[in-house]
């Protein structure tokens, strides 16, 4: 079956939450939870779905509204969370093809960066560095420091160091970063795999 990546129509809505619930099993409520207050209170800046050609959502991926607290301005980037692919659909290649068209409309938007948390395993293959290597900080020390990722854009500029500042709406959902006992486990892997022979992470890469 071939998938279509294209932006979520106004319609598809409901379907696009309910393969976010899916894909993030017992955090899925949580992760619908935020988003919808992140689209309610207008930060979404594009939602791009994945859709077979049975018309079905198969996958999710969600730009919202944050900033990069630089000495020189404050800068508006954006956050990309949640990405989602169905349960029965994953290791196909969506994720990774919405990884990329995100990427493509945070240009098309002009945002000068992407920052996301997530398993550095996975992102890191598909064009994502640790944000410590551009100077950009994650907005909580909560978040394991090679998990928060970044893609810098045309709209880059030398100066846009600093700290990322989320939203409002993800500190009331205490959805920023991790927490003990997850947090401890996640630093702990992110360290093994962190030297030779390291086994493969197995985890969830964050939220
Ligand atoms: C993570 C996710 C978006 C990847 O999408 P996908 O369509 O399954 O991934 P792709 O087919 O593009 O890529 C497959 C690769 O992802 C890896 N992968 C899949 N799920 C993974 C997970 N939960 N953690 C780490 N790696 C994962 C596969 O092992 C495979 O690795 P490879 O690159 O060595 O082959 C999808 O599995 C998903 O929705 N997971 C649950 C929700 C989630 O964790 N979202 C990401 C939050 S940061």
């Amino acid at each position: 079956m071939t998938v279509e990546i294209r932006p979520q129509h106004a319609d598809e809505a409901d379907a696009a939450m309910r393969v976010i619930c899916a894909a993030f099993g017992a955090e899925g409520t949580k992760v619908v939870d935020v988003w919808a207050a992140v689209v309610a209170r207008g930060l979404d800046r594009a939602q791009l779905v994945a859709v077979g050609n049975d018309d079905l959502v198969v996958g999710h991926v969600g730009l919202s509204h944050g900033w990069l607290d630089a000495r020189r301005a404050l800068v508006d980037v954006l956050v990309l969370s949640p990405l989602g692919v169905a349960p029965d659909r994953q290791a196909a290649g969506i994720g990774t093809a919405l990884l990329a068209a995100a990427v493509v409309e945070a240009e098309r938007l002009g945002a000068p960066m992407v920052v996301l948390e997530g398993d550095p395993g996975y992102y890191s293959r598909r064009g994502w560095v640790p944000g410590a290597e551009h100077g950009i900080e994650a907005p909580s020390a909560r978040v394991p420091g090679p998990a928060f990722q970044v893609v810098l854009l045309e709209g880059h500029e030398e100066w846009m160091t600093g700290r990322v500042v989320y939203r409002e709406v993800w500190w009331e959902h205490d959805a920023t970063g991790l927490r003990d006992p997850l947090l401890a486990q996640v630093e702990g892997v992110l360290t093994r795999r962190s030297r030779p022979a390291a086994p493969r992470w197995q985890g969830a890469p964050g939220r």
